[in-house]
């Protein structure tokens, strides 16, 4: 893995706060490679959201540069999907038709539309649920919904962020399990934010800690551990190892050092 996918340069971002400016986001580096898995963690507030939220196009850039595939972001694209811990479904949408319409602004047949729709509700296990309503769905179909229409416009990027933060622990092991599988068979780029140090490094290539006021970036941890990820190594003392180290650098963040 060494083509840049990612990659933010020196990124800050600042936001207007009464009569002074709010530093969200100060000077982050942080490369991502083609089909690597990296999640995010860090206190509430060090700027996880805005980061992706950039990436993503959502939110405007500040200083630096943001680039995914050498380009600069400019804008949303079907290049990258998101997806927020809150669903956004559209309620009055069967799960069909909630799939389908992320790809309304591809230039596809609705044929063609169908049957991608239709295949990425089968990956998420959702085949039975697909002309229901989103109210008669549970918090976990519905997001799975969510991420059916990520996956149905086929981008080469996965921005998620904090996407199974809402659900139950049985079904976020699930949907960790299901979307480990759809990487590592479409090897897409997952950025990947949480706040559950368990998960950071269950799905990770690299856990990158931030740190807060002013949001940056505290440590990256490489999880030196295989594919595919069962039971048995999230019990392996490895994994506790690791687990330990990312807990430590959230919980126990050494304070920033004073500004000069
Ligand atoms: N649109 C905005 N206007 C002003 N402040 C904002 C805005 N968006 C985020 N912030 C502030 O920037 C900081 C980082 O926010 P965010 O990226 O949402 O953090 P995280 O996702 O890590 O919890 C927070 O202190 C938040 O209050
Ligand atoms: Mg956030």
């Amino acid at each position: 893995m060494n083509s840049k996918k990612i990659s933010f340069q020196g990124v800050s971002k600042s936001f207007p706060l009464k009569d002074t400016d709010f530093v969200a986001l100060s000077e982050v580096s942080l490369d991502i490679a083609d089909r690597e898995f990296v999640t995010v963690v860090g206190p509430s507030g060090c700027g996880k959201s805005t980061l992706m939220g950039m990436a993503a196009g959502l939110i405007d850039p500040g200083t630096g540069q943001i680039l995914i595939d050498g380009r600069p972001v400019a804008g949303p694209g079907p290049d990258r999907g998101v997806i927020f811990q809150q669903y956004a479904l559209f309620p009055w949408l069967t799960v069909r038709k909630n799939v389908e319409f992320g790809l309304k602004l591809s230039a596809i047949s609705p044929e063609e539309r169908r049957g991608r729709a239709q295949r990425a509700i089968d990956l998420v296990g959702l085949a039975d649920f697909a002309d229901a309503l989103p109210k008669t769905l549970s918090g976990g179909m519905k997001q799975r919904c969510a991420i059916a229409r990520a996956y149905a416009v086929n981008p080469e990027v996965l921005l998620m962020d904090e996407p199974f933060g809402a659900l139950d622990a049985l079904t976020r092991v699930q949907l960790q399990d299901q979307l480990l599988r759809t990487w590592s068979q479409e090897r897409r780029t997952v950025m990947f934010i949480t706040h559950d140090v368990d998960e950071a490094v269950y799905l990770a290539n690299r856990v990158v800690v931030m740190a807060a006021r002013p949001g940056r970036i505290y440590k990256v941890i490489d999880v030196d551990l295989p594919y595919p990820r069962t039971e048995e190594i999230r019990l392996s003392p490895e994994f506790g190892r690791i687990r330990n180290e990312v807990w430590h650098s959230v919980y126990h963040q050494a304070p920033a050092a004073p500004a000069a």
